[in-house]
């Protein structure tokens, strides 16, 4: 059997910060008379370290594996330690503990031939120089792999073509759309003909036709026998291209397995979206003691009237019973739809909230 692409070993990643000193903290402890507090500790005035400092797990313990050719979806809130998760696993950040192998060389141990094997685009974070034409970004990159000459020249022509970027090739990325940039960061991450790629949310910030575009591209560079670790928020982009999806909620990964697998699990409930009047954690409670609903999860959008609830019922209960008990709460329903189960309904049966809480 062939080597794993990405092997992750209960990884774990903590950060400390020091909250900033007040002007007015500074100014009393300079008039305190020694060292030490006045209230008998050492002057610390925080959540968990002596001195103030709190610590932040952000990875907890995460553990998978990757084989060769697949897309591996991960998938969680803000928060989750996604971004953590792949900064380590391309030598950005170095672990608290556990360890990470791509192709079977050690990340901490080999970090220059993993970097090799690796092409690598974080969202949010500026990948290409904007002050550069597109195809000076793709010189410059280039030339810091080892190309050059006219096998450098061949490649960023046939990348520019690829990414449809070759009428904007010597335009500086500044005037680039958000969707071109993501494109030549892409084509940028593919210049050393890497055989895993690690894209941190691919198609955020994109328009829908470019974001769809985006994803075409992900299948296709899969169809190459290209292996994607990819992040997202969004369960249809997880759904729609990966092989298996990691669910991740604070730091760790609470379910991992195919998209479809993961919804076979929910075969057993139905599925209702409402939009309410009112919701209340008491309704979902008392619904879920009488045996009505297994689960739920309810979010008013920051402009609405209205709430938009899902919950999930054992298939032995009507939609009917259930809107009836709600109702009698005196509550009222503006819409209703039964729905067939998404990876979102996973996440609220695992979690009890919604993907975007
Ligand atoms: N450099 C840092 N210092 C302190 N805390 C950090 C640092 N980087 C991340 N964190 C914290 O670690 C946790 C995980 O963050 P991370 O960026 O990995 O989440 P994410 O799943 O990528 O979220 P998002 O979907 O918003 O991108 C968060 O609580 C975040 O505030
Ligand atoms: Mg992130």
């Amino acid at each position: 059997m062939s080597v794993p692409a990405l092997v992750v070993e209960d990884l774990r990643k903590e950060f400390r910060s020091k909250p900033k000193r007040s002007l007015f903290k500074v100014f009393r402890k300079s008039r305190r008379p020694e060292n030490g507090a006045a209230d008998g500790t050492n002057g610390g005035d925080g959540a968990n370290g002596s001195n103030g400092a709190k610590t932040i797990v952000a990875v907890d313990g995460v553990s998978f594996s990757v084989p060769q050719g697949e897309v591996f979806g991960l998938l969680g809130p803000n928060g989750a330690g996604k971004t953590t998760t792949i900064k380590m696993l391309s030598t950005l950040l170095r672990p608290t503990s556990g360890r990470v192998l791509v192709q079977g060389l050690e990340v901490e141990k080999e970090p220059a031939k993993v970097l090799s094997r690796i092409g690598t685009v974080l969202s949010g974070e500026r990948c290409v120089y904007w002050k550069l034409t597109g195809r000076e970004n793709l010189q410059y990159f280039g030339a810091l792999y080892g190309l050059s000459g006219p096998r450098l020249t061949k490649k960023i022509s046939d990348l520019l073509e690829r990414f449809q970027l070759s009428q904007r090739a010597d335009e500086t990325v500044e005037k680039y759309s958000t969707g071109m940039k993501r494109r030549i960061a892409l084509a940028r991450a593919l210049l050393h003909e890497p055989e895993v790629l690690i894209l941190d949310e691919p198609t955020a910030g994109l328009d829908p036709q470019a974001a769809r575009n985006l994803r075409e591209l992900i299948l296709e560079l899969k169809s190459e026998g290209k292996t994607v670790l990819l992040t997202t928020h969004y369960m249809e982009e997880a759904d729609f291209l990966s092989d298996r999806v990691a669910i991740i909620d604070h730091g760790k990964v609470i379910a991992l397995d195919s998209p479809d697998h993961l919804k076979r699990e929910l075969r057993q409930v139905r599925v209702v979206e409402l939009e309410a009047g009112e919701w209340r954690d008491e309704f979902g409670q008392t619904l879920k003691a009488a045996g009505l609903i297994s689960s739920w999860s309810a979010q008013r959008p920051p402009d609405g009237e209205t709430w938009r609830v899902v919950i999930h019922l054992p298939l032995e209960v009507s939609v009917g019973t259930v809107i009836k008990a709600y109702l009698e709460q005196g509550n009222s329903v503006q819409n209703l739809t039964v729905k067939e189960a998404s990876l979102e309904d996973v996440f609220i049966q695992l979690t009890g909230k919604s993907l975007r809480d």
